[in-house]
């Protein structure tokens, strides 16, 4: 089934504003830096270290500084995907110094084990009301933007004061989609990771840092 037969459109979030109230055009967040060159791993189910745990350390730091500054004053409510957002959420809050409290959602999108559809379902939902806060989404990888699309627009349906997104990785395809993601972390290229929360069938994700599978282990998952 296709995005637009499932009801899913690709379109931008209705997200209008920012923490401070202008209109966001996606200027003062934080860019993805690309990745610099991989390094062998010695693991033996990984090709190749892409982002490694010094650079990701650093990674954080520098969006912490960036949403610090962005809602400095404000309250921030952090929404973290499950499960593969949970290291960046763990490691961004504690790097935040602005005030923040944590949510956490999972949600599912029909696919195969290596891509997704855009057919969302919410399998745990926000505790509570996000009317009136500042909600700011903390995303592992954006691949094809269907999931984090649909979120955008289900999020910003609950009246929340505004919504953006902060995403550690995201892949070539997501920049076709229509979406405004205010601070991301490393652009990818197109290939199938895992690590630092991102799993392949629900293994690799306590890894420290983010890299590719063999193909010998993607053909046998
Ligand atoms: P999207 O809807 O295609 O953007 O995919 C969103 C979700 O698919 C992410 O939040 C991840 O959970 C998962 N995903 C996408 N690419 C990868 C990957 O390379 N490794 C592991 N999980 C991925």
């Amino acid at each position: 089934m296709s995005a637009e037969a499932a009801g899913i459109h690709t379109s931008a979030p209705g997200v209008a504003t920012t923490p401070r109230g202008e209109q966001n055009h996606g200027h003062h967040g934080l860019a993805g830096a690309p990745v610099p060159a991989p390094v062998p791993s010695t693991h033996p189910d990984l090709a190749e270290i892409l982002v490694t745990e010094n650079a990701l350390r650093a990674k954080i730091t520098e969006l912490a500084a960036a949403i610090d500054a962005d809602y400095a004053g404000q309250e921030v409510l952090l929404v973290g995907v499950l499960k593969g957002a949970v290291m960046l959420m763990a490691d961004l809050a504690r790097a935040l110094t602005i005030s923040t409290t944590l949510e956490f959602m999972a949600v599912s999108s029909y696919g195969s084990s290596t891509s997704s559809s855009g057919v969302v379902r919410i399998l745990k939902d926000l505790d509570r009301s996000i009317e009136g806060r500042h909600v700011l989404v903390v995303e592992d990888i954006i691949d094809s933007g269907l999931t984090l699309s649909w979120l955008m627009r289900n999020l910003s349906s609950r009246h929340p004061a505004s919504v953006e997104v902060v995403a550690l990785l995201r892949k070539p395809e997501a920049l076709r989609v229509d979406l405004d993601v205010r601070y991301v972390g490393f652009d990818i290229p197109s290939a199938f990771v895992v690590g630092y929360g991102l799993d392949f069938a629900e293994r690799y994700r306590t890894l420290p840092y983010v890299g590719t599978l063999t193909p010998e282990v993607i053909a046998a998952g």
